[in-house]
Parts: structure tokens; sequence; C-alpha cells
């Protein structure tokens, strides 16, 4: 089986991290996002992923090509010269997609959810259309492409709408298909090309886009407010599906569960921890630090009795003594925050020391 994973576009919603870190290579709960993704297509066979790149694959290619043995795929990498948009890297990688006749998958690069690869394929094969949606309910349908079905079929699309201003219903696109290879003949070579905009409605009017329902949770963790709630919601799952991935919640330090922290992690005394709460790689917790709602990424430090809630720690970056990091704060690479510093709601470019409190939600550079 063959996949294509849409790996383009700048991140900007990511930043600060992407700064410094194409979107796919930032670790969500500790692994590469795309890393989630290309494990569970190599789970049910998949031995051909193509990632849809626009821009610098040098990174990637070194970060991913260990995992093509892992793994047993086989990782192409495919450069546009320009942004295609979300369907014209589907027709450039037309030679590997159509190279045999049967359908393929296409993933968005930021969701997070229990990739349903298997269910989706034969549910796929089983109506014999062009095409199936995976989707979603969410509350506020207005940030995703929203489907509406035919009254009288369990499964065909009647509209796609992407991003609507006025309310169309609540069951969205949750960014995974599975596609006909005959899908490709309807997109131009060479062109910036939406598939959401001008594909899919054109597959829908020809009745030929069906819908397949999504169990479990579900979230497009491509900005900060909502990696950290797609962490809390992957977490959850982890506790009830593979608790061994986390930390025993009778660990003194353990609070409330959902915790996960590398093994080369080191954590100071009388620390309270938890819940969804990620640390990763080299990370170093001082003595009585509060940490509830955050991810630490690698090479951070966190020095005594500081206290972080719904914050992004980026890449060796350092949390002073006695500082309070809240509400979305986002550290890009090697940022210091000072002792008894206070950050409410900032996002602060890589490289920074910040030695002033920052009262309200800002932008540091
Ligand atoms: N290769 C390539 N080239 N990839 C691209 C390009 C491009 O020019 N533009 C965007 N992408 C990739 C992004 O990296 C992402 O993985 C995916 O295409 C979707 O782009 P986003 O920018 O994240 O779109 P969105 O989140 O606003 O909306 C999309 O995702 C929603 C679900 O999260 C749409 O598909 C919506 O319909 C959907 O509901
Ligand atoms: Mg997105």
């Amino acid at each position: 089986m063959k996949a294509l994973i849409l790996v383009g576009g700048f991140g900007t919603r990511l930043r600060p991290l992407t700064l410094t870190m194409p979107k796919p290579l930032v670790e969500f709960a500790n692994k590469p996002m795309i890393l989630h993704q290309i494990e569970a297509l190599a789970a049910v066979g998949v031995t051909d992923v193509v990632l849809a790149v626009n821009y610098r694959p040098e990174i990637m290619e070194r970060v991913l090509k260990e995992y093509e043995t892992k793994l047993g795929v086989k990782i192409h990498f495919s450069l546009e010269s320009e942004p295609l948009g979300t369907a014209g890297p589907l027709k450039l990688a037309e030679d590997i997609l159509a190279k045999d006749d049967s359908p393929f998958f296409v993933l968005n690069s930021d969701i997070t959810c229990d990739f349903p690869f298997k269910q989706l394929a034969e549910f796929h094969k089983a109506h014999g259309d062009e095409g199936t949606i995976v989707v979603t309910k969410v509350e506020e349908p207005s940030k995703y492409g929203v489907i509406v079905h035919k009254p009288n079929h369990p499964s065909r699309i009647d509209r796609f709408v992407e991003k609507p201003v006025e309310f169309v219903g609540n069951r969205i696109n949750a960014g995974l298909y599975m596609l006909n290879t005959s899908v490709l003949d309807r997109i131009e070579k060479n062109r910036p090309t939406s598939i959401e905009q001008e594909t899919f409605p054109a597959v829908v009017r020809d009745g030929q886009l069906h819908s397949f329902d999504l169990e479990g949770f579900w979230m497009d963790v491509g900005q900060p407010k909502d990696f950290l709630t797609g962490t809390c919601l992957y977490l959850s799952s982890l506790a009830k599906k593979s608790p061994e991935l986390l930390v025993s919640p009778s660990e003194p330090y353990v609070y409330g569960g959902n915790v996960m922290i590398d093994e080369t992690a080191k954590i100071g005394k009388n620390c309270r921890i938890g819940p969804n709460v990620v640390i990763g790689k080299g990370v170093v917790i001082g003595d009585g630090v509060r940490l509830q709602r955050c991810t630490l990424l690698p090479g951070s430090k966190v020095k005594d009795h500081a206290w972080i809630k719904s914050t992004i720690v980026g890449w060796n970056s350092t949390v002073g003594k006695w500082a309070r990091l809240e509400n979305v704060t986002v550290l890009g690479d090697d940022v210091t925050i000072g002792d008894e510093i206070y950050v409410n709601g900032g996002s602060i470019l890589p490289h920074k020391s910040i030695k002033a409190n920052v009262d309200v939600p800002a932008i540091i550079m």
C-alpha cells in the first residue's frame, strides 16, 4: 500500500517552534509528529510513504532515514519548487501513487488521533467509489472543512465546504483520506491546487465521495493551544490503551496521571508533576518544581521551584528558579527565562533571554 503525507506549509501557526524546526519534526509526546503517522501506516502494511515537502527536506531526510529500515517502509521525498497546495503535491507524486492501480492514503501532517487506516481501507473498498474522507465532530467547525451528507444515504457526501463562514454542520474533515488513482486525473500538473476547494467539490458533484466516522479523540495540533489540548487527549488515550508508556501514577511526584517522561530525563526532589505532562530527552528538572499541562522539549532545563502550566518549553531552553509560566506560553529554541520571572501567554523567539515579566500575552522578539 501507498500513502502521501502533506508536509508543506511553513507551520507559521506553530511559531516560535517552527522557526528552528520543521513542523513535522516537532516532538509530540516525545516523538516527531510525523513519526506517529509513519508508524501507524507501516503497521497496516504501507510500504511506500511520500512526504510532500516544499522546504528544508535535508533535516527531515536525516532524521527519518533511520526509520526506513526500522519500520520497513520506503520514504520518498517529493520536493515542490513552489508550494502546490493540498492537491498539487498528489499530482507531482503521480509516478509513485499510481504505480499500481490500488487506492492510496493521504494525510495532513499536523493531526493526531488513533489512526484507523485498516478500517478506512476496508470501508473504502466496500463502497467502491473514488474517495473516502475521515470525519469527526467538533464544537467550532469554522476552522475546518465541513461535510454535509446526502439526506438518504449513510455515507455519501452532498457538500464539502472549506472554512465555512456560516454554520453548515459540525462534522468536519479530519485530514485523512483514501483515494482511488482516478482522483489524480482530476488534478492539473504544476499548478497550486487545493484539494478542499477544488478537488473534493468536483468529486462530490459526481457523487463519488464518502465519509468514514472516526472513533475516539482527534485534534489538529498545528497551533500551540491545540497542541497542548491534543497532548492531553493523546495521553488520556494512552492511559487506557498502553499505560506502560506513562509513568506509574503511584510514583510520589505524579499528580493526576497522564505523565510521560523520557528515560534520560532527571527529576529533582519534592516535585509535583501532572496531569498531562510530557518531559523529553535529556530534560533536567530541579527540586520542588510544579508542572501541569505542559510539554518540555528535549534538552530543556527547569530550575528549582518553578511553576509551569499550559506551556511548551522549547529545546535547550532554561526556566529560572521561582519562575511562573502559564496561559499558552511557548518558548522557542534556547530561550532563557530569568529567576522569579512571570510569563503570561508569551511567545518567546529563539535565543532570547527574558529578564522582565511578560504580564499580558505578547510575542517577544
Ligand atoms: N506539500 C505541501 N504543499 N503541503 C501543504 C501545502 C503545500 O503547498 N499547504 C499546506 N500543506 C499541508 C500542511 O502542512 C498540512 O499538513 C496540510 O497540508 C493541511 O494544511 P493546513 O494549513 O494545516 O490546513 P488547515 O489545518 O487550515 O485545514 C486542513 O486541515 C483540517 C483538519 O485539520 C483542511 O484539510 C481542512 O479541511 C481540515 O478540516
Ligand atoms: Mg492544520
